[in-house]
């Protein structure tokens, strides 16, 4: 069955595996092959009529939806928050006149996100849910949902959810740009590029003996690490370093790249590892500044870079994809490394201590 680890030793390898062909299906089951929007149009409808959007999540969900505002921002153009469940419900936001919730949740079934989601419904503010659980309690609650068909997630450590909310954002922005005549959001070829960050992601995986040497040399005695970005790949850094604690309990942190000198670079030691992820012309120069200043203090620095900003003695170049999909290859290295780590410490990768695949409860 497809909830069956098969030859795998883990679920978290198999599912860090499937995420080229969730992707892929994902992109055929929204876009057309002419890339023309397959999205419910009455999502659309509702969606159009707000002046703010709101993302809600926890955990990863929650890093998936960082990773969304800047695709809602700029291909739709409206405003749009990104909100930690369990914080938001009790923080007495003040709404916008005409808000649009979207909770983003793998499994359907988060308390804290359940709680935002009766607390907005009983004000009448419509709600969208993106989760991979068809009929999950906060699918049956919400207004509408979109399923992430990305089959069953078993392994604690989210994975392949995470890339395929990161996917259905794209397709939602595309899909709502353009049907408010954006031209920014018409001309983004997504299925192409979903294509084009389905090949990179396989690239990536087909690599995956090189992450297993990386996380013996740079994570498995180390007690702390950091990754560190900018923007969008700052969101990531953020997903990469939970990976890292969940499953190898080595206190990670992700990190503001140009934030860290105010203050957390005094935690850099001779051998602490810090990741730096480069991924938008913008900001990489900046970020690779950031990285210097941890070596010059004893980190041990590893560089994952796009192919169109490359320079020499980068450790992981990942294939060019639109600059706004990045995350989607970029997370795939830290993935593998947090997963070898787990398991070069001979840790259960599947079942870390403390943690539940679903909590019920806030
Ligand atoms: C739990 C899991 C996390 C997950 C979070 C949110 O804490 O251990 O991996 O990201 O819940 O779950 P959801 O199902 O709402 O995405």
């Amino acid at each position: 069955s497809e909830a069956d680890k098969g030859i795998y030793p883990y679920y978290m390898l198999k599912e860090i595996n499937e995420q080229p062909n969730v992707l892929r299906k994902l992109s055929q089951k929204y876009l057309s092959e002419d890339g023309q929007s397959k999205i419910d149009p009455k999502i659309l409808e509702a969606m159009k009529a707000a002046d703010r959007l709101y993302i809600v999540g926890a955990g990863t969900s929650y890093h998936a939806g960082l990773v969304g505002k800047n695709m809602f921002e700029k291909l739709v153009g409206i405003p749009t928050e990104v909100e930690v469940a369990s914080e938001f419900a009790y923080a007495d936001p003040l709404f916008s006149e005409k808000p649009f919730f979207i909770f983003l949740t793998q499994s359907g079934e988060t308390a804290d996100s359940r709680v935002v989601l009766q607390n907005v419904t009983k004000r009448g503010f419509p709600t969208l849910t993106i989760t991979n659980v068809q009929n999950s309690t906060l699918s049956r609650e919400a207004d509408y949902t979109l399923l992430l068909d990305a089959g069953p997630e078993i392994s604690v450590a989210s994975t392949k959810a995470y890339t395929a909310q990161i996917a259905l954002e794209a397709i939602l922005a595309k899909s709502l740009g353009e049907s408010l005549g954006l031209k920014r959001a018409a001309d983004f070829n997504l299925r192409q590029q979903l294509g084009l960050v389905a090949t990179g992601m396989q690239a990536v995986i087909d690599e995956k003996d090189h992450f297993d040497e990386v996380s013996k040399q740079y994570f498995v005695e180390a007690s702390k690490a950091f990754y560190i970005g900018r923007g969008i790949d700052y969101y990531v850094s953020l997903e990469a370093a939970l990976k890292l604690k969940e499953i190898s309990y080595i206190i990670a942190e992700g990190f503001a790249s140009g934030e860290l000198k105010h203050g957390t670079i005094a935690l850099i030691e001779e051998g602490t590892p810090v990741v730096a992820i480069a991924t938008q012309a913008k900001t990489a120069s900046l970020t690779r500044n950031n990285l210097e200043e941890t070596k010059s203090r004893g980190a041990k620095t590893f560089t994952i870079s796009t192919e169109s900003l490359a320079e020499d003695g980068d450790d992981i170049v990942l294939q060019d994809v639109d600059e706004m999909l990045t995350p989607l290859l970029s997370v795939v290295p830290a993935q593998l490394l947090a997963y070898y780590t787990s398991l070069n410490k001979g840790l259960n990768v599947d079942r870390p201590r403390n943690l539940a695949k679903s909590v019920t409860v806030e």
